[in-house]
């Protein structure tokens, strides 16, 4: 396994492989790799000659009051555990590298970053639009993976993909949970313990709703009232939004008659954490 930090060596590199018809696989991430960043990776194993993971906290993509400083850095236990994986390109450009002086281009999806988790995070989405595209660019992936952890990231990912004819795949891949429910993610490192119980809050909120789908309850604002009250009897719990809404617009549904996105974004103390299931009401 390699690491390379300037793009345009990865970019060489990705040319020759392509010339040597070898797919490449890319798992875009910001490190402190979890058993959810690896269930990507060993999907893009299966499926390629060679796999690339970036790592990069991408500055672009946090607000001013972001955690962005105190985000966790671990290359050299990323880099044991992608080459546990058979990984074989880590690209880890440093934000200089990424981002010149004069960089003044960026992509935004309209629309879709409006929405749930972009009302309390305005630009962020365009910031994670406009890191996929460089690296898009950069690595030129035959597929690239995704986490359905992060749905709405994954909609606008697909929509700006096929929008500005980028020629890829895109694969999202299922939420990996802890056994209690609780989605893994890189923010979790911040809870304290009675924060770490509180915040199963979120995926049994999202079970709760789905039971009362199955059960036969259409009425979008209800459902999201129960979840509210369920979520609101833990002390240390602020919910951000709680929101069901169509799969490919992700606009508010008022019945739930096809298969709809329930999504929320709660804040346990100071972390904010998301989670979101999609539920088909029929079966
Ligand atoms: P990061 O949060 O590091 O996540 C990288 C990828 O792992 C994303 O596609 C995310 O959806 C996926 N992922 C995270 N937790 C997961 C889980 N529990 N189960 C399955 N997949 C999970 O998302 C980003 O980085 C950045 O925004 C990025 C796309 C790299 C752009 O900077």
């Amino acid at each position: 396994m390699i690491i390379i930090r300037k793009i345009q060596k990865m970019q060489d590199f990705s040319r020759k492989a392509r010339i040597k018809r070898q797919s490449i696989g890319l798992v875009p991430t910001m490190g402190a790799l979890h058993e959810g960043h690896l269930s990507l990776i060993r999907q893009a194993r299966k499926e390629n000659d060679l796999v690339i993971v970036s790592i990069f906290v991408n500055p672009a993509q946090f607000g001013p009051k972001e955690d962005f400083r105190k985000y966790p850095r671990s290359l050299a236990r990323d880099a044991q555990l992608c080459r546990k994986e058979k990984v074989d390109v880590i690209f880890h450009p440093d934000a200089k590298e990424m981002y010149a002086l004069n960089h003044k281009t960026y992509v935004s999806v309209s629309g879709l970053s409006d929405c749930l988790c972009a009302r309390s995070r305005p630009g962020h989405f365009k910031g994670v639009a406009t890191v996929v595209a460089k690296l898009f660019n950069i690595v030129q992936p035959y597929v690239a993976y995704f986490g359905q952890k992060d749905a709405q990231q994954s909609v606008i990912i697909k929509r700006m993909a096929q929008d500005l004819n980028f020629a890829l795949k895109i694969k999202v891949m299922p939420t990996v949970r802890h056994k209690d429910g609780l989605a893994l993610s890189s923010r979790n490192a911040y809870l304290s313990k009675q924060q770490r119980k509180d915040a199963v809050v979120l995926s049994q909120a999202l079970k709760f709703a789905e039971l009362l789908i199955k059960g036969g309850l259409r009425d979008a604002n209800r459902i999201i009232e129960r979840m509210r009250q369920r979520i609101q009897r833990k002390n240390s719990a602020k919910i951000e939004y709680v929101s069901i809404v169509d799969l490919d617009e992700l606009m508010p549904v008022k019945r739930i008659t096809r298969d709809c996105l329930v999504a929320l974004a709660v804040r346990v103390g100071e972390t904010r954490l998301i989670d979101n299931i999609i539920v088909c009401p029929k079966n």
